[in-house]
């Protein structure tokens, strides 16, 4: 929905103009997945999907929030009353952010707030971080925060974990808050440094095809909690602060040094692996043969696949389909379970590799999945 409409929608509830209009995209990891949380390496890229928020402050206290998206009018929430575990509807993420905002000690009075969002939901594509990010930047502007993008990226991060109770990483809230269209983003998560790297298929007759299995899946559930964890585990064996410590030169031997306990070898591997994975895919792309990344995709997907266990049927039919239909490289991407899977095609392979995607997707009895292309597109901005 364009900016003007967003605009337009707030004063029919709200009774007069919004302040301003922002927006965040959702996002598509290319590659570096459960790295964040084990301060390694992550790739991603905006897509042109994305959030967008009219705001006008309040000074009374109060933060009014409607949503588009949502069934039911406009919720009320006083701000003295905000805390974690209070909300389990999607107010708690642009509430987290505003409960974050305040508890870092910034005066916020309060807020009229309307929402509308194109980033699909439970896609692994980055929904819950749109709305958290475009939040961030609209107060940062109205209240004058002089925040830089990474510290609005914490504090969301901070909203997601302890407000809304999922304990992800800080990649998704970066990615929104500081891609650059035609890029990729190469991200430290230990120091949040970040590079962008230029990504731009199409000059090169390429295509990125995004496809939703619409196997839907949510971080609060147990499973990511339990593979963060055994990270966790893993590095306090192997006397580290984080798997990233590990070097993959030394990989062999840390393996040997976790002995029979199997579970956390295998996420150990993945995770060192995978950060090797992510600097494999930098140099190729800084050396201009974006053609040589699709092996590594497919490798990550076997190594979640095997490894991390988080792939489900839907999503390695999409890699075994893709790879037999001419693909370059296949993988799934965020956190598992359900979610999307993205595809490295030469653009003359899509309409085939689309049908059979649709064919195999019929064969198997699973829903239709949803295929588009991914452009990388701008971070969070202003827009009126
Ligand atoms: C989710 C989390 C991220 C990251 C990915 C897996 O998207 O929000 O922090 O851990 O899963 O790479």
């Amino acid at each position: 929905m364009g900016a003007q409409q967003v605009a337009e929608r707030f004063t029919e509830l709200y009774g007069a103009r919004p302040e301003g209009v922002w927006a965040a995209p959702g996002r598509v990891n290319l590659i570096g997945e459960h790295t964040d949380y084990n301060d390694g390496f992550v790739m991603p890229f905006a897509l042109p999907h994305q959030a967008v928020a009219a705001v006008s402050r309040r000074d009374d206290g109060l933060l009014r929030l409607h949503s588009a998206d949502m069934e039911g009018g406009v919720v009320e929430l006083r701000l003295d009353a905000l805390a974690p575990g209070t909300d389990s509807a999607w107010t708690a993420y642009p509430a987290g952010v505003v409960w974050a905002l305040r508890e870092a000690g910034h005066a916020i009075t309060g807020a009229d707030v309307h929402l509308s969002s194109t980033v699909p939901t439970g896609a692994g594509l980055s929904s819950s971080a749109a709305l958290e990010v475009v939040i961030a930047l609209a107060f940062d502007d109205l209240y004058d925060l002089g925040l830089a993008r990474w510290q609005l990226a914490r504090l969301c991060q901070r909203a997601e974990n302890v407000y809304v109770g999922a304990p992800t990483g800080i990649m998704d809230q970066t990615a929104s808050a500081c891609c650059a269209p035609g890029h990729a983003l190469f991200l430290d998560t230990r120091d949040l440094s970040q590079q962008q790297i230029p990504f731009d298929l199409a000059a090169e007759g390429l295509r990125l095809l995004v496809v939703d299995t619409q196997v839907k899946h949510a971080h609060s559930g147990g499973e990511y909690g339990k593979r963060r964890a055994g990270c966790e585990k893993g590095a306090a064996l192997l006397g580290v602060d984080a798997l990233r410590d590990i070097a993959y030169a030394d990989l062999d031997a840390a393996l040997a040094r976790l002995g029979d306990e199997e579970e956390i070898r295998r996420l150990v591997r993945h995770v060192v692996t995978e950060d090797e994975r992510v600097e494999r895919t930098v140099a190729l792309l800084r050396a201009g043969d974006p053609r040589a990344i699709g092996p590594i995709l497919t490798e990550g997907h076997a190594s979640l696949r095997d490894d991390f266990r988080i792939s489900c049927p839907e999503l390695d039919l999409v890699v075994d389909t893709a790879l037999a239909h001419g693909a370059l490289g296949s993988r799934m991407t965020g956190g598992g379970f359900g979610g999307s899977a993205l595809i490295l095609a030469e653009s003359s392979e899509v309409p085939s590799l689309t049908k059979a995607l649709e064919a195999a997707f019929a064969t198997a009895d699973f829903m239709a999945p949803r295929v588009f292309e991914a452009v990388p597109s701008a971070g969070a901005r202003r827009l009126v």
